[in-house]
Parts: structure tokens; sequence; C-alpha cells
């Protein structure tokens, strides 16, 4: 059984989504544990419940980005984890961070990357007329919002679009799409060269 650690930073509802696809669909993988580095997050209450373990390594206690990593990877190492998911974690990590868990770590995005790296997606994305928005997940690597591409969902700009309207069609997709990615990494159907991902098995990594 691989074992996943989910990090998270808020409402975890992504975290939500790939703890019960793993359970539902008896994936070859357990969720270990969630890590989150705000002790209120509202996601660590849901994960508790169903008797997962949790940990919080709270970012304001530490001095520097360097000291909080260091902390954070001994959390999670503690877990033995073959794959760290970041799902909504909001905190850039160290160069350092990243190598250690370089090619069993991934993220979800909500934007097609690389376009809107960063904050405020969908509200950067309806001011610039776009017709279509979406989510990315890839591996992560030292450079923010980069990596390797794994999947893709596409969502379109509707006329009229909040960026709470386009977030909500968003974060649909996000549920759908992300638990499906994870379980392709512990599944070992990724393939990776030269930055570029494909799945063994030819199954499409463009949801539309
Ligand atoms: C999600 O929309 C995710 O794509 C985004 O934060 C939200 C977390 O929601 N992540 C990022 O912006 C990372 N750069 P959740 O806590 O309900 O899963």
């Amino acid at each position: 059984m691989k074992r996943i650690v989910i990090l998270i930073s808020g409402r975890g509802s992504n975290m939500e989504a790939i703890a019960r696809a793993c359970a539902a669909e008896g994936w070859p993988a357990t969720v270990a544990a969630v890590v989150s580095n705000r002790p209120d997050a509202a996601g660590l209450a849901w994960a508790a419940a169903q008797g997962i373990a949790t940990a919080a390594v709270d970012h304001k206690a530490w001095p520097d980005r360097e000291s909080f990593d260091a902390e954070l990877a001994r959390v999670i190492d503690a877990f033995s984890p073959d794959v760290v998911v970041l799902a909504g974690f909001m905190r850039i990590l160290t160069p350092g961070f990243t190598r250690r868990y370089e090619g069993r770590m991934v993220n979800v995005h909500p934007s097609l990357l690389p376009a809107f790296t960063g904050l405020h997606t969908h509200r950067r994305a309806i001011e610039a007329g776009c017709k279509v928005a979406g989510l990315t997940v890839h591996f992560v690597t030292a450079e923010l919002d980069h990596g390797p591409i794994i999947a893709q969902a596409v969502v379109p700009v509707l006329l009229g679009d909040s960026e709470e309207s386009l977030s909500q069609r968003v974060l649909a997709r996000e549920h759908v799409l992300y638990p499906r990615a994870v379980r392709w990494l512990v599944e070992d159907r990724l393939d990776v060269r030269e930055g570029i991902v494909t799945h063994r098995d030819g199954e499409s990594q463009l949801l539309t």
C-alpha cells in the first residue's frame, strides 16, 4: 500500500475528495496523514473525524522558510509517505523541500498553467477576457506553479461570471480531476520524459 500525505491550509475540499475516492475506489493506497500549516484549518477536523492522523506545523512559529520547511519535512517523513499531495497548501516551498519530494509531490492549481501562476487566478482570467479557464495538476518543482503537467481540465468562462461563480465551477472539476491524477500516481501509471508527462495506458489527461 502506498502512503499518501496530504498538505492543506484551509477548507480541504480537495483533500476530502481524494480521501473519499481512495477509500471508495479501493486504491492501492491509504491517506496516512493530513498536515496543515494552519492549526485551525477546517479540513483537519474532517480528517480527524475520519480517523486519519493529523498534524499542524504553524508557519508563524518559524523565523524563515528554511526552518519551517525543515520542520514540515520532519513531520511529513514521520508518516513515511510515498506520495505528497498539496491540496490548497498556500505556502511557497524552498528548493530543498521540493527536491526532497521530487517526482512524488503534486499540486492542483486553479488555472490552465502556464497561464496565471500565483494568486487570484479566476479574477485575472475574467479581467483578461479569457473565454476558458480551468485547472492543472502538476508535479511540484522549485519554481512556483511550474513543473510537469499531469492533467488539465477546461472550464468555460461565462458571460457575467464573477470570481466566485467561476471558482465554484472550477472547484467542482478539481474534485473530479485531482483524485484521478493522484490515483494514476499511486498506481505508477505516469511517465515523465523531458518534462512531459504521459499516461502509460493512454488515458486522457484532459478533462473537458
Ligand atoms: C483550490 O481551488 C486549489 O486549486 C487552490 O486552493 C483551493 C483550495 O481549496 N490552490 C491554489 O491556489 C494553489 N496555488 P480546498 O482547500 O477546498 O481544497
